[in-house]
């Protein structure tokens, strides 16, 4: 299974395997880590699932809808890496990816 390393707020490192298929909202909040927050359940309207994704791996991430877009504008911690979560399907391709769960707004 492909890994993905989550950083949380506080700045600790968890490495997880995670299930092809899966979003990677849905890998994380598997794990336990309940600090992602992700409401809806990953029907792209609550933004609480949103993380700042590892540059090196932004050409393997899927196209950002105008839905996500608009969600993660009315975020205080968006930046270039801003991601929700939910909408990205994780998989072999992004074996080792790291995330960083965003700060609470
Ligand atoms: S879980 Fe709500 S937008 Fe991702």
């Amino acid at each position: 299974m492909p890994k993905l390393i989550v950083v949380t707020r506080e700045g600790e490192e968890r490495e997880i395997m995670g299930e092809t298929g899966l979003s990677v909202m849905e890998v994380i909040r598997d794990a336990g880590i309940d600090e992602l927050l992700a409401l809806c359940g990953g029907c792209c309207s609550c933004a609480t699932c949103h993380v700042h994704v590892d540059p090196a791996f932004a050409g393997e991430l899927p196209k950002m809808s105008e839905d996500e877009n608009d969600l993660l504008e009315s975020t205080s911690d968006r930046d270039a890496t801003s991601r929700l979560s939910c909408q990205i399907a994780f998989g072999p391709a992004l074996d080792g990816l790291k995330v960083k769960i965003a700060a609470e707004d």
